[in-house]
């Protein structure tokens, strides 16, 4: 990948040993990402980090007169209209931690040598924090990162965006570089597009955001359990989804929507990304297997029939083939209806691509088959469990063979029956006669809910 031209100065001072000339440069290149370039004057720097060495307090002193004329500097540039970030590393920062910022308070942000890696990450929050946004040199469309695109209703069922960004560093991805900090849509723009949507049919919209359920709506503060409520009442609009979720925003109310609101669709994408805390530490995902799990006991305590479907990653750096079996285990508590896996892919910039302990191609490949193989084991019995229900099935579109109809089960699974093309954008009992990895068929078994009549535009 090609890089543009560096849209910010950097500074770096190296005092001490050879150590901190090399941490240095490692901290040059993951901020290069983030568009810094490096320049021999601090005047001119739009962050300058102090890369200190504690070995007399001498150094220590000089580290603190040096911040002195720095924050000159910051200042000169914050009347002439620019910023200037102030990072303290190297073994001051680590000796003396926030006391540095007590001291000197110019500085905004002080790391010590273990966590340079997170260096992209503090940055990017220094920035949010004041209502900055970092223009960075990650791919801008990655496979992970993109929402699914909204397609256009095909009559019955439609995507709608109603948060974008994450704030929570996943340090293996690149959303929360790319797409920025999290950001809602007011409701109220939400519940008139989804009225305009229902009003030409459509039955079932998915609410889209890379973190969805940390949606707040900005006029009124409510939440997405708030929000799904709301839609609830639009006439019409009988299903309620939405993705992606994390863990740590899966609030009570949002729980306990999912208990009340019987448009709110028993299915729940929900990544958890490994079985193994210590791989979950150093992803950063700010969640345990233990809370993971506490947490999909309370899900399913207020909706005791919802699937559960989720994330993976193998061969995050460092992960070992105990993690692997960890991730295993895990995945055999959850039975999945179905989930995603990922091999783990290396994004420059993002903290684990510094990571010592990078997992090899071959044995990455072995473990996604292996996870691949039990996670398909799990969705064929997940749907071959529906055989003899009778589930009311969403019909959007005319089948493949000749007078038949495909849909959507409650669970998402893709239904086939042999109906009457009336019964597009209408729910109908579908008794479950056959299934097989990726959907399920049956027969008609009784009239379709009573669609509302459609008001003109
Ligand atoms: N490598 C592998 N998988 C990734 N994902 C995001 N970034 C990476 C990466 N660098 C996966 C996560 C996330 C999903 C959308 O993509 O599992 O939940
Ligand atoms: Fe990326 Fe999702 Fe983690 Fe956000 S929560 S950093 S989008 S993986």
């Amino acid at each position: 990948m090609s890089r543009p031209a560096p849209e910010k100065r950097l500074f770096i001072k190296t005092y001490g040993c050879q150590m901190n000339v090399y941490d240095s440069e490692r901290m040059a290149d993951v901020l290069a990402p983030l568009g810094y370039g490096m320049t021999d004057t601090p005047e001119d720097a739009d962050l300058v980090v102090l890369n200190t060495c504690h070995i007399r307090e001498k150094a220590t002193e000089k580290v603190y007169s040096e911040l002195g004329q720095i924050r000159l500097m910051k200042l000169a540039r914050q009347e002439a209209g620019a910023g200037m970030t102030i990072a303290v590393a190297g073994c001051v920062a680590q000796a003396e931690g926030e006391e540095i910022m007590r001291r000197q308070p110019a500085v905004d942000l002080v790391v010590g040598p273990q966590a340079y890696h997170q260096l992209p990450e503090l940055i990017a929050r220094t920035h949010r924090a004041r209502g900055e946004r970092l223009s960075a040199d990650f791919a801008a469309e990655d496979k992970f990162d993109a929402l699914p695109a909204e397609r256009n209703p095909t009559g019955v069922t439609a995507f709608l965006t109603v948060q974008e960004g994450c704030d929570k560093f996943c340090t293996f991805c690149v959303v929360p570089y790319t797409r920025g900090a999290e950001w809602s849509r007011p409701a109220a723009a939400i519940l008139a597009e989804a009225e305009s949507l229902a009003r030409q049919g459509v039955r079932e919209v998915t609410l889209l955001g890379q973190n969805v359920n940390a949606y707040r709506d900005p006029d009124a503060g409510g939440g997405l359990a708030g929000l799904a409520r709301a839609l609830a009442k639009i006439p019409g609009l009988d299903r309620i989804r939405y993705t992606t979720s994390h863990p740590r925003d899966m609030d009570d109310e949002l729980i306990a929507a999912h208990g009340e609101l019987e448009a709110l669709m028993p299915f729940l994408h929900l990544p958890v990304q490994s079985g193994s805390d210590r791989i979950l530490k150093a992803m950063n995902r700010g969640h345990t297997v233990e809370t993971y799990l506490r947490l999909i006991e309370k899900i399913r305590a207020a909706r005791p029939d919802i699937a559960i479907s989720s994330d993976y990653i193998v061969g995050f750096p460092g992960e070992r083939d105990a993690d692997f079996e960890a991730t295993l285990s895990l995945v055999r508590q959850m039975g999945h209806a179905s989930a995603f896996s990922f091999k783990y892919s290396r994004r420059p910039g993002t903290p684990a691509s510094a990571l010592p302990g990078q997992v090899p191609e071959e044995v990455m490949a072995e473990r996604l088959a292996r996870l691949q193989a039990l996670l398909d084991e799990q969705q064929v019995a997940f749907n071959a469990a529906q055989v003899g229900a009778t589930l009311p099935v969403l019909f959007e579109r005319l089948g493949r063979h000749e007078g038949q109809l495909v849909g959507r089960s409650p669970y998402l699974q893709g239904v086939h029956a042999v109906a009457d093309a009336s019964l597009i954008g209408q729910i109908a009992p579908v008794r479950i006669e056959g299934a097989s990895k990726n959907s399920l068929s049956g027969v008609m078994a009784g009239q379709p809910q009573p669609a509302p009549a459609l008001e003109p535009l």
